[in-house]
């Protein structure tokens, strides 16, 4: 038992490093506003605002290489991550000084589009 204990808690030490260290390899490479976000987390975050917005990823993205900023789209989906952000910090605000109850869910993409972009007539 003395011996197996430290042999569980040396693998479970290297889990953890190989973890860290298959995450930095991948790690994104021009993240402005998402910048807590693990890289996990920002993939999933970005399932979402696709789902949100009734859009695959290449509405944004170039898929070899997602880092970049050559698309338009993307510059428009940036501004509004920041909008969200800043929307749901003062949704935190309202859940500590005023909801007693029921709390406000975050706001999301999904929140304003439903699931699809109302494409603006040029009219
Ligand atoms: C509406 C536009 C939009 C869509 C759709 C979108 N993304 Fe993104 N994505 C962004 C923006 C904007 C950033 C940069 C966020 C920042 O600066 O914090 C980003 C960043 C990323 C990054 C980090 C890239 C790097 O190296 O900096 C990855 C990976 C990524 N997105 C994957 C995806 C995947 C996978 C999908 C589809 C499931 C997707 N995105 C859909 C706008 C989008
Ligand atoms: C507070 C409401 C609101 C939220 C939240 C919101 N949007 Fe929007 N967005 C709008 C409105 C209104 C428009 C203009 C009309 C339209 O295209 O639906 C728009 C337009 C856009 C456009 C431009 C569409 C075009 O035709 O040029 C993109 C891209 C977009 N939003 C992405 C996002 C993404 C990504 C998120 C989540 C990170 C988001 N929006 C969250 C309200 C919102």
């Amino acid at each position: 038992m003395k011996r197996i204990i430290p042999v569980i808690a040396a693998c479970f030490v290297m889990t953890v490093l190989l973890d860290v260290s298959v995450d930095a390899q991948r790690a994104p490479k021009n993240v402005q506003v998402l910048t807590d976000l693990s890289t996990r987390e920002i993939r999933d975050y970005m399932k979402s605002v696709s789902s949100g917005i009734g859009e695959k990823c290449d509405y944004c993205h170039n898929l070899k290489d997602y880092s970049s900023d050559e698309k338009e789209t993307k510059l428009i989906g940036r501004e509004f991550i920041k909008l969200v952000e800043q929307l749901n910090e003062q949704v935190a605000a309202i859940n500590t000084n005023v909801m007693r109850k029921e709390n406000l869910q975050p706001v999301t993409c999904y929140t304003c589009h439903a699931g699809e972009l109302t494409i603006i007539s040029e009219d």
